[in-house]
């Protein structure tokens, strides 16, 4: 079993870094596009268990990263709770809130079996076939999937929720708080079909003032921690945010992992927290898209800056779909040549 990155999470040394991309299947790759045009939508496609394990193991064959990520989507857990999600190329996710968003006591509690069913039948059947590497699970952070609900189409500033959230804070909370329960359960179905670790997505996170912040983020996430490590103890949970304000809070204590975008230091950042937390990033996924020396130079100023760290290599946000995938190829190569001196 390939254990760099368990190994990092873990705080054991490892001689080279990790690495594996955000979005590491998809648009960039035609092997994604041969499997998606057998479909007519997206969603369909996600509860597909044989294409979602296709998907999951393309871009391990191609790149070799470290780890398979699921193939699924943030937005799966709304149509699990029969809430209609489209994707509509070109325009992102639109999400048709209509009905309960008058009366949100009409929102289930519990997941559809039917229809997260197959990305779990996925997972156990990629680590049948993948034996040498691990396999991550994901779901969004509750505040993350909530902009996604009530916004049914997002807003550049995330205005509808913001408003939301001040004008009806009671109601606010019952969903942030539904959220919660259903994303821990929709984790823990995953590590129990098999994932090594997860990945929780809050990429709206920076959208907040602060009060809103650690109400629906840092707690939201301390305490889908403490669920999942009641159960599974031993279960790596790297989390994702576009946002720093971590500096007085305990978050480190309920994470494995921080990855972070690339509008933040990762150099700053380590140093406001105890005990060298694991970080994942941050490479510009636009530089990626540029390649050529300036994307080497790069990566290369990443890896000495955390040379010293427990580290993950990644990007700050999902690959592009217009990524050339010779880049991706060179990433790869320049990261493995990279040696650690922790
Ligand atoms: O990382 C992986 O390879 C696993 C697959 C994955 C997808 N979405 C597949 C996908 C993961 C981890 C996600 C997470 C996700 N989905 C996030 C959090 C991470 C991030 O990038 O911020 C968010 C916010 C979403 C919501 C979402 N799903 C959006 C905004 C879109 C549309 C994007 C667009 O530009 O149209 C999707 C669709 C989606 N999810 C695609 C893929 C490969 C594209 C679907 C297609 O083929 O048209």
């Amino acid at each position: 079993m390939n254990k760099l990155i368990l190994d990092n999470l873990n705080h054991i040394e490892t001689a080279t870094f990790p690495v594996w991309l955000m979005r590491q299947a998809g648009r960039y790759m035609k092997e994604y596009h041969s499997v998606k045009n057998k479909f007519n939508s997206f969603m369909e496609m996600c509860k597909n268990a044989d294409a979602v394990m296709e998907i999951t193991l393309q871009p391990i064959k191609k790149f070799d990263f470290d780890a398979a990520i699921i193939f699924s989507d943030i937005l799966l857990i709304l149509d699990a709770i029969n809430i209609k999600v489209d994707f509509i190329p070109g325009k992102g996710p639109i999400v048709d809130n209509s009905e309960v968003i008058k009366n949100i006591k009409l929102l289930s509690r519990k997941l559809n079996t039917q229809k997260v069913k197959p990305c779990y039948k996925a997972i156990e059947n990629v680590k049948k076939e993948l034996t040498d590497k691990p396999l991550i699970g994901f779901s969004a952070a509750p505040w993350t999937l909530a902009t996604y609900f009530i916004e049914g189409r997002i807003t550049k500033d995330l205005s509808i929720i913001k408003s939301y959230s001040y004008k009806k804070s009671k109601e606010m909370d019952f969903i942030i708080d539904l959220f919660s329960d259903l994303i821990s359960q929709h984790l823990i179905n995953q590590i129990e079909a098999g994932v090594d670790l997860i990945q929780i997505f809050d990429t709206h996170s920076f959208q907040m003032d602060n009060t809103m912040h650690k109400k629906y983020s840092i707690e939201q996430v301390k305490k889908i921690s403490k669920a999942i490590k009641k159960k599974y103890p031993d279960i790596p949970i790297i989390y994702y945010s576009k946002n720093y304000q971590f500096l007085d809070n305990d978050i480190t204590q309920h994470i494995n992992c921080l990855s972070l975008n690339s509008n933040i230091s990762l150099k700053e950042q380590k140093k406001h927290f105890i005990g060298n937390i694991c970080l994942q990033g941050n490479l510009d996924p636009y530089l990626l898209v540029e390649g050529g020396e300036i994307m080497i130079k790069e990566i290369n100023n990443i890896l000495k800056e955390m040379k010293n760290n427990f580290f993950i290599f990644n990007l700050g946000h999902g690959i592009l779909p217009q990524t050339p995938v010779e880049n991706v190829y060179k990433l790869v190569e320049t990261v493995r040549k990279f040696k650690k001196e922790v």
